[in-house]
């Protein structure tokens, strides 16, 4: 016997950086949306999307053949609703005219802080999806797209690192990783990285030279150091300038400028990569595919329970409802992980 529920229609928006696994949620969202008979609409581009009206229906006949696709089939944008005065009130009147049941928000911390006002300062029910490379999202152990991406980081680092031997150099490795270095430190670690730098730890650049200096006289002239983008205590030149609608200011160059300043210290060649969006794309994981989907579904199930402002989070391995006002924030990377890096690395 179907699941009987009095949700009829919602909306589903996904904001903020992309990753992959999102179209994995969307599939999950329209499965379990079939077997109760939802009608399910996306908005395009995020929260921009609600405020414009402007959406597509969404389907099993959409979502089933870009399950493995990377980036979002619904587009995203930094838009923030909060930001200019009457905007919430435009959602309240298009989410009335759409006679939305439930929105279901896909993101990481700007898209869920959004979504838990949203939930309450409207008769609305909202329920938040996790999803960001970052994994920073407090009250979960895993967002949609950390797996994605380490697995593109770790690929990378090996790649690289092949040359660097034949050559008998350094290299730094910049990954994103706005205020918490989740990526550096799981695919650093997992790709046998020799310096990790997170922006959890401080960092005194003099002390990574004389480590170098140090590892160079050993013999060991190939070091890999891996370095999110929010390190913290060394001035970098920014590759792009400016700030989202969130205020977030672009982070990305510290890989090079360290490179530099590394060649400088040490007089030896050194390398850099900056890893950018190259991290954030690709075919999604199977682990990743398995969990975008389960996290999809997950969301629909608590709006048929009539749940309100929670977010599906992923703790002791299994999902369960968290207070989404709770997932707004960040969540650094865990003592236990930071205290991997200190023994496995060599600053
Ligand atoms: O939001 C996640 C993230 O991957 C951050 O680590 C990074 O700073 C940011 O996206 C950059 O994205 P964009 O250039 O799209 O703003």
């Amino acid at each position: 016997m179907k699941p009987q529920s009095s949700l009829k229609k919602i909306g589903v928006l996904t904001g903020g950086g992309d990753s992959s696994g999102i179209n994995a949620v969307l599939h999950g969202i329209c499965l379990e949306a079939r077997q109760a008979e939802i009608e399910v609409i996306g908005f395009i581009d995020g929260w921009a999307g609600v405020l414009g009206k402007n959406y597509l229906p969404l389907s099993l006949e959409k979502t089933f053949s870009v399950v493995n696709n990377s980036g979002t089939i619904l587009g995203t944008s930094r838009t923030n609703p909060y930001k200019q005065k009457g905007q919430v009130q435009v959602i309240a009147k298009n989410v009335k005219d759409l006679a939305l049941d439930g929105l279901i928000a896909i993101g990481g911390n700007d898209t869920l802080t959004v979504a838990s006002k949203i939930a309450n300062d409207l008769e609305l029910k909202v329920v938040g999806i996790p999803q960001t490379i970052d994994n920073d999202v407090p009250q979960t152990d895993y967002c949609v797209g950390f797996n994605t991406s380490i697995h593109n980081v770790v690929a990378a680092i090996n790649n690289v690192r092949a040359t660097c031997q034949s050559h008998k150099e350094d290299i730094v490795v910049e990954v994103m990783g706005r205020e918490s270095g989740w990526i550096a430190a799981v695919a650093g670690l997992t790709a046998s990285s020799e310096f990790i730098l997170l922006p959890e730890m401080s960092f005194d650049v003099l002390n990574l030279v004389e480590k170098l200096k140090l590892r160079h006289e050993q013999n060991f002239n190939s070091n890999v150091i891996v370095v999110a983008e929010g390190v913290k205590g060394f001035d970098h030149h920014k590759i792009e300038a400016g700030t989202d609608a969130f205020g977030n200011v672009m982070l990305a160059g510290i890989g090079l400028s360290l490179r530099d300043y590394l060649q400088d210290k040490l007089q030896k060649k050194t390398r850099a990569i900056v890893l950018s969006y190259i991290q954030r794309g690709g075919v999604p994981t199977a682990y990743e595919v398995f969990m975008a989907l389960s996290f999809g579904r997950k969301a629909i199930k608590l709006l048929q329970e009539g749940q309100n402002n929670l977010m599906v989070a992923y703790k002791d391995g299994c999902l369960k409802p968290v207070p989404l006002a709770l997932a707004c924030g960040t969540k650094g990377v865990s003592p236990e992980v930071i205290a991997m890096v200190r023994e496995m690395t060599f600053l």
